[in-house]
């Protein structure tokens, strides 16, 4: 049984599971051996659902019990995190849903194909394909002869292992460590930590302005409230929706800042090649809380994300606020360590390139 303090709420267990790029499926087969298999598998009608081929092993575990898993690693905690001598505290920190249940065969050609229907919208989201009934002429044959079957979500059991175990103080100090050693998963893991446990007190690196919580990790929930920010602003005329959506999930670093709502008030991200440059755009604080430091507060986070300060020069562009960004260290660029010859150049998305590339000399 799970230690309750690492349950996971039922609609994150079962978000995690429905984002899964793969899933284990394992049981015992007639004879008692065992079988594990991976598999893609989608939620359909309250049960996970996998498709394959009618031969092979997995059909040893039809009608069987079976366990179902995925997992996600988070971040791997070191020793002395907590502790600066005992080996013990090494752990990794993760989130895992396991679902219980017999392997039951979907024959009903409808669901059959509402199965795989989901099945090709998660994997193939583009389309690009015929969509699939039961009934059409090019998928009826191949329907009657796939094995599609599913494990009910009746016994769903999701586990997050994010420090819930350690004091509150223990796991301030972890976020400041995970914050220096900087890995790329480590942003996202401090926010994971800070959600399964709202009680760790606050680092300095995340002191925020009064009523708003800053994050070192915005994501795809994120995304409208940017764009409100964003939308419109002098930088962006002629960036549609998608661009804007695109650049931020594509972005090495996106921070922001709550309201007590949970509002997002200010946002800030940046790419970077995580050792000589790195580029700060869309940065924009809600027109209600500028000038009381919020801006200051993101844009200073941004420059200590790690995949940021890796860098040797960060660089912006801006019309009108040199001074709001020279508080933070940035300046007009110096002279380079050479004499200025290069011109700044770029090229538009879809600009013609000159003809072939000539062959290569014999
Ligand atoms: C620029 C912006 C992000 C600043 O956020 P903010 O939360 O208001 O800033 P802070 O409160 O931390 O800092 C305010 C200080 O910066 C200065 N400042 C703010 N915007 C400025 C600007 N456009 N130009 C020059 N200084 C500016 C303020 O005068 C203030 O100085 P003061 O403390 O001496 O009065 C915010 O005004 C904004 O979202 N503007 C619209 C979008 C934008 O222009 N983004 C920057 C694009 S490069």
């Amino acid at each position: 049984m799970r230690k309750e303090i690492y349950r996971m709420p039922d609609a994150e267990a079962r978000a995690l599971l429905a984002s899964a790029p793969y899933v284990h499926l394992c049981g015992t087969d007639d004879d008692g051996r065992p079988i594990a298999r991976t598999v893609h598998g989608v939620v359909v009608d309250g049960a996970l659902a996998f498709h394959a081929a009618p031969a092979g092993e997995k059909l040893g575990l039809l009608d069987r019990p079976v366990v179902a898993f995925t997992e996600e690693m988070v971040a791997e905690i070191p020793s002395w995190f907590v502790d600066p001598e005992r080996a013990c505290p090494a752990t990794t920190y993760y989130r895992a849903v396991q679902v219980h249940g017999v392997l039951e065969t979907v024959s009903e050609p409808a669901h059959k194909a509402r199965v795989l229907a989901a099945l090709m919208a998660r994997f193939q989201p583009e389309g690009r394909h015929v969509p699939i009934t039961h009934d059409h002429p090019l998928y009826e044959k191949a329907l009657r002869g796939l094995l599609v079957a599913h494990v009910p979500l009746a016994h769903l059991d999701g586990k997050s292992k994010l420090g819930q175990n350690r004091s509150a103080e223990e796991r301030a100090r972890i976020l400041e460590l995970l914050w220096q050693r900087g890995r790329p998963g480590d942003p996202r893991a401090i926010e994971l930590i800070r959600r399964a446990s709202p009680d760790t007190p606050l680092p300095p690196f995340l002191a925020a302005p009064a009523g708003l919580r800053l994050s070192v990790c915005l994501g795809p929930g994120d995304l409208d409230g940017a764009l409100a920010l964003l939308r419109g602003a002098y930088w962006n005329v002629g960036n549609s929706d998608e661009a804007l959506r695109r650049s931020h999930l594509g972005a090495d670093a996106w921070v922001g800042a709550h309201d007590a709502e949970g509002r997002l008030v200010a946002t800030a991200r940046a790419t970077s090649d995580g050792a000589k440059h790195a580029w700060v755009y869309d940065v924009a604080v809600h027109p209600a809380q500028r000038g009381l430091g919020v801006g200051q507060a993101v844009v200073r986070l941004l420059c200590d994300h790690p995949a940021v300060r890796a860098a040797h020069l960060t660089h912006l562009y801006t019309r009108d606020a040199q001074a709001f960004y020279g508080r933070l260290g940035f300046a007009p660029p110096r002279p380079p360590p050479f004499e200025r010859t290069e011109l700044v150049l770029e090229r538009a998305e879809g600009a013609p390139a000159a003809g072939p590339i000539p062959p290569s000399p014999p």
